[in-house]
């Protein structure tokens, strides 16, 4: 009997193990991707929520003409703010689409999310306190000097959400963001700022709706943007970029033992061809799927169609504490 429990044990461990493994090559994407209409997926510096068995993909609506805002040093290429799209999936695989989670709105030069402005990198928590799904978003002007964090709210993963208004967190400027919720419950916003020169980690209110006081300055005077955070056995791994606008360059990932640092810089967790521009992409999530085993989420931007711009998924693992991502 012992034996038969024993080889149970190890067939299930082998199963599981191996299962998770060979499931995330089959995740992979690299270009397009297409929902269950067979329409191309509209969700750019997207996240996902995993709710009671369902992902949530979030993304941004990029769609029509993109043109070149005039008088800016930088390539700063634009199309009118689409909203937030939502997908949803049980597979990781066949994606349903939801709808548009956040709307923008029309001739509202005052609002954050006018079609005039920028609405960029969705990230949804869900708080099971206050039971509502939360929305964070970086909301800025066409020139990208506004710098705020926007937060949102549904009582429905799909949405649709309610906008509630936009904060800097503690005075300072926050551009390229994401959203990370701990084992605890606790959450965090992680954010480019002080003009992209260093990013801060901030915790947020018991409800998800507020920066709080306690705050860190991380990758002090590294210029890096596109956060994405996640955990692996009790660290806290930040894959970020490098500021090239909505040009391709070589990703970077940082470890802390504590979500709010310090953090320690390593190099690149891309390795082979393509390493050195993260296979033509820039980070935007990073969802886990196994032990030790992640999905690598990246947008590749298509600047002067920004309609067109594809995505990368790939996957991640973390062997004895390295981060490596492979295109393969
Ligand atoms: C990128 C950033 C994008 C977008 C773009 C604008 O570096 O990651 O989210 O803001 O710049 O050029």
């Amino acid at each position: 009997m012992k034996h038969i429990i024993f080889a149970f044990i190890l067939f299930a461990t082998l199963f599981l193990t191996t299962g998770a493994f060979s499931q995330v090559p089959g995740l992979s994407v690299n270009g397009k991707l297409y929902d269950t209409n067979k329409n191309p997926v509209n969700a750019h510096g997207a996240g996902i929520l995993y709710y009671n068995g369902v992902y949530y993909l979030f993304g941004e609506i990029k769609k029509g003409k993109t043109w070149r805002v005039p008088k800016q040093s930088w390539e700063d290429y634009r199309v009118p703010a689409g909203g937030i799209s939502c997908y949803s999936s049980t597979d990781l695989r066949n994606w349903k689409y939801e709808g548009v989670a956040l709307s923008p709105v029309k001739n509202d030069p005052k609002s954050d999310i006018d079609t005039g402005k920028v609405i960029e990198r969705p990230k949804v928590i869900y708080n099971t306190k206050t039971k509502q799904f939360v929305m964070w978003v970086h909301v800025d002007a066409k020139d990208y000097s506004y710098s705020q964090a926007g937060v949102a709210v549904s009582k429905t993963p799909a949405g649709p959400y309610k906008y509630i208004g936009s904060v800097k967190p503690n005075g300072n400027m926050a551009r390229d963001m994401t959203v990370f919720k701990d084992d605890d419950g606790k959450a965090y916003l992680i954010y480019s700022s002080e003009q992209n020169n260093t990013m801060q980690v901030c915790s947020l209110s018991d409800d998800y709706l507020h920066p709080t006081k306690t705050y860190k300055r991380l990758l002090i005077n590294r210029r890096r943007e596109a956060p994405a955070l996640f955990k692996n056995r009790g660290k806290y791994y930040l894959v970020t970029s490098s500021c090239t606008g909505w040009s391709p360059n070589a990703a970077t990932y940082a470890v802390a033992t504590h979500v709010l640092g310090p953090y320690k810089e390593y190099g690149n967790p891309c390795t082979g061809p393509g390493a050195n521009t993260t296979f033509q992409s820039q980070s935007t999530y990073v969802l886990p799927v196994g032990k030790n085993t992640y999905l690598f989420m990246a947008d590749r931007w298509d600047k002067t169609d920004l309609e067109k711009s594809d995505y990368i998924w790939l996957p991640l693992k973390v062997n004895n504490g390295k981060v490596e991502i492979k295109n393969n």
